[in-house]
This record gives C-alpha cells, structure tokens and sequence, in this order.
C-alpha cells in the first residue's frame, strides 16, 4: 500500500518498565494538549515475564508498551521530552532508566480495512470453512461454511484457541455423536455455536457471553449464518436463568482462571454421556485446569495443541 498523503499523524512510542507504566498513562491522560489524539498501552511480548499474574492468571511482561498517537510532529517531540523528564525521577534505580526508550514515527497512510481483509484469507479447519464476506467463490466440498467477518466481538477463526475448538468440534462430529442441547460460553463471534447449529441442525444451541457487544455480535452473525441460536448476556451462569440446563456438550474458549472457576457449574449441567470442550489456555495451564475438572469427576479425552495454547476435551470418569 502507498502512502500518497501525509498522514499527519505520529507514534510516539515509549518502552516502560511494567512498574512504572500504570504512573505514566495517568501522567499522559493529565496532558491537556490538542494535538494529542489518542493513547493506548499494552504489553511488549517478547520482554521477559515478572513473577507476578494478571486476573487471568497470565504472567505479565516486564516491559510495556505506551503508544501516544500526536497529530503534530514539533508537538509530539515537546511531549517525547516532557514525558522523559517525568520518567527519570521515578526510576529506583540506572538499570530501571536503562529500560525506558522512545522513538517518534510517521504513522503510515494505511487502508486498515483492506490490510485486515487481506491478511483474513479464508481457512479450513477440520470440518469448518471459516471465511469473511470478502471472500468469493465456493467453500470446498462437505466443508460446513462459516461466514464471519472481523468485528468487535472476539473469534474470527484465527485465534489458536477458536481453531482448537473447531478442529476438536470436527472429532465430535466424526465421532457420529448427536448432541441435542449445546450450550457456547463465552461466545464472542458466536463462531463456536453457529458452527454447533450447522454441524447438528436438530440440536438446540444456547450462547451466553459477559459482553453485551458480543451478545449483539453472536446474533448477527447467526442471522447471516441462517442459523437459529438462542444468546443471552450473563456471566457465567449467574445472570441469566435461560441458561440453566442439562447439556450433551459445553464448548467455553474463556481464559484458564473463569475456565477453572466454571469447572463445578459446568459438571452440575452436563448430560452423563456429555462432552466438555475447554479452550482459552496456554499448554503451561493445562494441569491446574484440569486439577479443577478431575476434581469434578471430569477427565481429559482429548486435546488439540496449537503453539502454546492447548484444547481440551473432558467427559466423564
Ligand atoms: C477468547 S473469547 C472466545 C470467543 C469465541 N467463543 C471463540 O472461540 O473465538 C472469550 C469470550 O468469553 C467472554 N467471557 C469471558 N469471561 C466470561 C464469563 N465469565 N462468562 C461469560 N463470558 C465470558 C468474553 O467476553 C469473550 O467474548
């Protein structure tokens, strides 16, 4: 892609010390400076991790990233020293300044559009054809196809935990078993559970996500998928009724800590014969997950590892 206009935007970038970063944002949300447009900060991933986990039970990175996005470049340089002058006294010690690093560039005039539908191609996992609506012509024959497209709820199909789920839904369906009634926790795309009510058109599918933006997201997509599911917002089990039946399978692609915190409400609601699919955690999870789920009488059938993320399938003792 070219960049044909100036874009008259620029990154200033800072790497900071995860124990300084909190101080830092509420500094530069405190600047009151028109040509500053936005700020975001997230974790540098390829940092080494502290000892310490975030709510999900993930370690967090030792450096994180502060982006500030400024649409005048004499301005963000101003703000580049500004901010380094407040950094410096908060650092403990030299091996802590020696962390902290920014650099200025030119935002590039980029189509973001475009760049997603591109590097969205479409793909086949297990049993499933996964493709955006910019993508033409037909799915591969005894494909199951699944329309969905990038949006603000989570799982385009892309993810290793949405695929785990997918490819280890195809071994269900290979397995010749019928559920009758699935329920899809944490639902976000509503990808697992359009995928459920296409794979097994006469089974009930009940979706449930903590987001509403995700319940509204799941719906739309069943309705471009023609597929009739049933979505509610709750949290888990504890904000909505609907939810409360005996179910043959129970896919929740969550994070490892509410995987573990659902373990007992998950047991009390499958069949006998029921199928659990858990997804969301990173293969170093696995064996605390599964503490939770044995514990329930509920043990590992299968599993599906892509990277670093594990998928699990658990059935009865
Ligand atoms: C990793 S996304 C998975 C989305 C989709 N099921 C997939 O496989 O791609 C996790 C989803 O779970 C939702 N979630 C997280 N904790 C939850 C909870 N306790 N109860 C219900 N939904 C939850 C999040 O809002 C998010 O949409």
């Amino acid at each position: 892609m070219t960049n044909e206009y100036p874009s008259n935007l620029f990154q200033l970038r800072f790497n900071v010390p995860h124990c300084l970063t909190a101080e830092m944002v509420q500094y530069v949300e405190n600047i009151d400076h028109p040509s500053i447009q936005s700020i975001c900060f997230f974790e540098n991933e390829n940092s080494p991790s502290l000892e310490i986990t975030d709510d999900n039970g993930f370690p967090i990175s030792s450096i994180f990233f502060v982006d500030i996005y400024v649409n005048d470049q004499k301005q963000a340089l101003k703000i580049q020293t500004q901010i380094n002058e407040f950094l410096k006294p908060l650092c403990q010690n030299n091996e802590e300044l020696d962390k902290i690093s920014s650099n200025l560039v030119e935002v590039d005039n980029t189509n973001w559009l475009e760049k997603c539908y591109i590097e969205m191609p479409a793909q086949t996992i297990g049993k499933f054809y996964v493709f955006g609506s910019h993508i033409e012509g037909e799915a591969p024959q005894d494909s199951i196809p699944l329309e969905i497209n990038a949006a603000t709820a989570f799982g385009s199909g892309d993810h290793q935990s949405t695929s785990g789920c997918l490819a280890l839904i195809s071994k269900v369906i290979e397995s010749n078993i019928q559920p009758e009634k699935i329920l899809d926790m944490g639902c976000g795309s509503g990808i697992l559970g359009i995928a459920c009510k296409k794979a097994w058109p006469d089974g009930k599918v009940v979706m449930a996500d903590i987001e509403h933006e995700s319940v509204k997201v799941s719906t739309n997509n069943a309705i471009q998928n023609k597929v009739d599911v049933e979505v509610f917002h709750s949290e888990g089990f504890s904000s909505s009724d609907q939810l409360d039946h005996i179910y043959n399978l129970i896919i929740a692609n969550i994070l490892a800590k509410p995987l573990c915190e659902l373990a007992k409400d998950f047991e009390q609601r499958l069949s006998k014969d029921g199928t659990i699919i858990l997804s969301g955690l990173l293969t170093r999870q696995k064996e605390e997950v599964l503490k939770h789920y044995n514990s329930q009488n509920l043990i590992l059938v299968d599993e599906v590892i892509i990277n670093d993320w594990s998928s699990l399938m658990l059935k009865r003792k």
